[in-house]
């Protein structure tokens, strides 16, 4: 099983990149997991869609080639961030890449909500005609304190999240099974 990830924040120590690392080491033996590059793209517009950048191309085969997509994603300001939205905006358009795609959806943040709120608008979003994915019904993994969760070398170590994480990846690699 092919999965790739699609994480929301551009930033080096982004806790969202941490966790995304962990789960693509801890569940190497049931899916092989792509991070992709997403800071590699321009921003978005509307009149590079006919003939889009050829960074634009081969992320879009990536998603196209997959069986499914993670996305991690943080919260800016109560919505997803700029970042993200700009990636899945290119997604939505020409090929569009995101229609009947499994998605499963982790978002962590230092506040209390774990990106509650950025996830509410994101399964709007993925919900959208353009993008149209086939998101992981409940199984909402909101990470809050997440710095208190993860030690000085990156490592997730908070075993409620851990065992968590673990139940909805399986849930999720069951959807993509049923959604065939
Ligand atoms: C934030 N942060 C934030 N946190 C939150 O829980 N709710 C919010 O609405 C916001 N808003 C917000 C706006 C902007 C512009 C920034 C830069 C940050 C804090 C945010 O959760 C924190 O910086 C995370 O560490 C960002 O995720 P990464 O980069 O660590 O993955």
């Amino acid at each position: 099983m092919k999965i790739v990830a699609v994480v929301g924040s551009n930033r080096k120590e982004s806790y969202n990149k941490k966790i995304t690392a962990f789960m693509q080491k801890r569940y190497t033996d049931k899916v092989e997991m792509e991070i992709l590059p997403l800071e590699n793209l321009p921003m978005y517009n509307e009149d590079e869609e006919l003939n889009p950048p050829s960074v634009v191309i081969d992320i879009k085969k990536k998603i196209a080639n997959s069986d499914g997509i993670l996305i991690t994603t943080p919260e800016y300001n109560h919505s997803i961030s700029g970042f993200l939205k700009n990636a899945i905006d290119w997604f939505s358009r020409g090929d569009k890449v995101m229609v009947n795609k499994p998605v499963m959806i982790v978002g962590c943040s230092p506040g209390a909500l774990g990106t509650v709120r950025a996830q509410i608008q994101l399964r709007q979003i993925l919900n959208s005609p353009g993008v149209a994915a086939l998101t992981l019904p409940g199984n909402e993994v909101f990470i809050g304190a997440v710095h208190e969760k993860i030690d000085e070398s990156g490592e997730l170590v908070h075993e409620p999240t851990i065992q968590f994480l673990d139940t909805v990846m399986n849930n999720f690699m069951d959807w993509i099974l049923k959604m065939k």
